[in-house]
């Protein structure tokens, strides 16, 4: 299987070029910059035994995104009593989602029904979603059993390797409880992820980043969101703790007023909440200093009913790039800048980088082929209902954005294309999402 993808704007965190990209077996297996005689003869040869070459004339080619940050509701175990009706989400939708937002890796959190607490349940999850391919999807670990922090979960899940980070979701523990997750988590070498929500975002990321210290694990702290959170992650890397961090497109482009006008209560609410105008600066200056590791979802989906109940969440897989894209026309930074954020600096946080799985987040030979090709300049009506989440609250929902992702390719395979409006499998037409 092959594919020759002609005439890109080739963007990756370390390259900016027009050039093409020849795709065989899943992987990249070359890239070409410009026209150059010796390019064409080889992109020619390529090209007659190609399926599929694709002119992206005026497009941009970029890495496919890797989520650290998402929930996808359901976990392996569909039809089992633990299920919420009507669904939010389900593993399909979620992932078609994932897809049209230019997605290849997404982890999701153990938040689920029932709670991804054991390795036999996390892979159960992945089977589920790798039976779509349409994305990949980590499940993540979560501390205690039942996220009910009294007993840790199954510790032999931490060293599995389809597991890459481990966490307590929103219900973050402490004491020694925490020490000890994290202690074990150091042993398997893998990331656990803090959402810092126990006694405010500020207390809280700096308890953990005491714990880190004296542990050693290697902490996330998930969707910073205020200026004091991102300044105790810059003093903790200047004094050189192992501790990498996310903010999601709604904190960076939405405030406090924003949330109120969307209903501070119901559709506006959000964990942690849209902050002030200030903080919002003072998280967009972080973005590009080296404090802010990585964009991260936090696509949180749910049902109307439970919205106008309060329930805290946005969905935002489809929405995450063109809103950061438009971060960037106001900040003079490079699609470059927002492709290491989006891509390759969170598959180096998962180990995707080559350590553990394959290769992803940069266009390189050797490298999977999970790659998104975007319009950057295209403008978009966000519509709740057209988004493929069933999920359909996004705060975004009215606002035209600009920026637009126009196929994905994973693994070699192209899973989403815009003009077709569907996924290519045919999945999206039987998902009923
Ligand atoms: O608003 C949120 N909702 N933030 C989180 O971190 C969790 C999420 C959910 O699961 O709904």
């Amino acid at each position: 299987m092959s594919m020759v993808l002609k005439n890109f704007r080739i963007v990756d965190e370390t390259s900016d070029f027009s050039g093409s990209v020849v795709v065989r077996d899943g992987n990249i297996s070359g890239v070409y910059r410009g026209e150059t005689p010796a390019a064409e003869k080889e992109l020619e040869r390529a090209a007659l035994e190609a399926e599929t070459v694709i002119n992206g004339r005026g497009l941009v080619l970029m890495p496919a995104f890797v989520d650290l940050h998402a929930h996808f509701r359901e976990a392996g175990d569909a039809g089992t009593a633990f299920q919420k009706t009507p669904l939010a989400e389900t593993v399909e939708s979620a992932s078609l989602a994932a897809a049209a937002g230019g997605y290849g890796t997404v982890v999701c959190m153990a938040n689920t029904f029932p709670v991804t607490d054991t390795v036999k349940r996390a892979l159960a999850f992945k089977r589920r979603a790798d039976a779509l391919a349409l994305i990949d999807v980590f499940p993540v670990i979560s501390l205690t059993k039942g996220m009910e922090g009294k007993e840790l979960s199954d510790i032999a899940a931490l060293d599995h390797p389809a597991v890459l980070m481990a966490s307590e979701d929103g219900k973050d523990i402490g004491g020694a409880i925490f020490a000890e997750a994290l202690v074990r988590a150091r042993h398997a070498g893998i990331p656990v992820s803090c959402h810092c929500d126990l006694g405010g975002e500020d207390a809280a990321t700096e308890r953990v980043l005491e714990l880190a210290r004296r542990t050693g694990a290697r902490v996330h702290i998930a969707h910073v969101s205020t200026g004091r959170a991102a300044g105790l992650v810059r003093e903790a890397k200047q004094a050189g703790l192992p501790v990498s961090c996310e903010v999601t497109p709604h904190h960076l482009a939405l405030n406090d007023r924003d949330a109120a006008l969307l209903g501070a209560e119901n559709f506006g609410r959000v964990n942690p909440p849209l902050r002030s105008e200030e903080n919002r600066l003072a998280v967009n200056a972080a973005l590009f200093d080296g404090t802010i590791d990585a964009v991260a979802t936090d696509h949180a989906p749910h049902t109307k009913e439970d919205k106008l109940a309060g329930a805290p969440g946005f969905s935002g897989l489809e929405t995450a790039f063109a809103v950061c894209r438009g971060l960037l026309s106001a900040s003079g930074e490079s699609l470059s800048g927002l492709s290491a954020l989006m891509s390759a600096s969170p598959a180096r946080i998962l180990g995707l980088d080559g350590t553990r799985g394959a290769a992803r987040g940069k266009i390189a030979p050797g490298f999977r082929a999970d790659l998104c090709a975007a319009d950057p300049e295209r403008e978009w009506l966000v519509e709740g209902e057209a988004l493929l989440s069933r999920g359909k609250n996004s705060p975004f929902a009215g606002r035209t954005l600009r920026g637009a992702v126009v196929l994905t390719i994973h693994a070699g395979r192209i899973v989403f294309d815009s003009s077709k409006k569907l996924v290519y499998n045919g999945l999206a037409r039987q998902s009923g999402c």
